[in-house]
């Protein structure tokens, strides 16, 4: 296990596609506990591979909640959409930015999970909105991209700390 490191704004290869995982070998495995790491060293709530610089299908998701394994999608697809928030984002590739964005209130996915099996999982609220912003990274979009106009907010370390007693946490 180990902490990866994670590519920042500017970093060309988070336009990039992401290709489909074929088989989970040991290094994939390998390369989902690094992500579950990295994503918690970092306390975010996802991370994409892409991120790590792999240009595979894999995210992981973790909302924090008591007794919940964090989420291993492979390969994820969502398959269906429904309603609309207004929230809050941010990004681990985006350390200083934060912008009010758009989502799905629920979505359907579907993936495999880290034993090869596939699975439908139903998101609604934040874990909708993590898995949204997480496949799209898998297609080379970022959410600085789909911002509501005018409300990108680039804050200093200062205001960081305040964020995170907040609880505000980072995809
Ligand atoms: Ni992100």
């Amino acid at each position: 296990m180990a902490i990866r490191m994670i590519r920042q704004d500017g970093d060309e290869i988070l336009k990039k596609k992401s290709k489909e995982v074929d088989v989970i070998d040991d290094k994939i495995k390998e390369l989902i506990k690094d992500m579950i790491d990295t994503m918690h060293k970092y306390d975010g709530v996802g991370l994409a591979a892409v991120q790590v610089g792999i240009l595979k299908r894999i995210v992981v998701i973790d909302l924090y909640e008591e007794g919940k394994e964090p989420y291993v999608f492979i390969n994820p697809e969502i398959i269906e959409i429904k309603g609309e928030q207004e929230v809050d984002e941010g990004c681990l590739s985006f350390p200083n930015k934060y912008a009010r964005i758009i989502r799905p209130k629920e979505v359907k996915l579907r993936a495999l999970n880290e034993k090869g099996e596939q699975i439908e999982i139903v998101g609604q609220d934040l874990l909708a909105q993590a898995m949204c912003h997480e496949v799209d990274h898998l297609n080379g979009v970022v959410f600085v991209e789909k911002i509501i106009p005018g409300t990108l907010e680039v804050v200093t370390p200062e205001d960081k700390e305040n964020r995170k007693s907040k609880n505000k946490k980072k995809k």
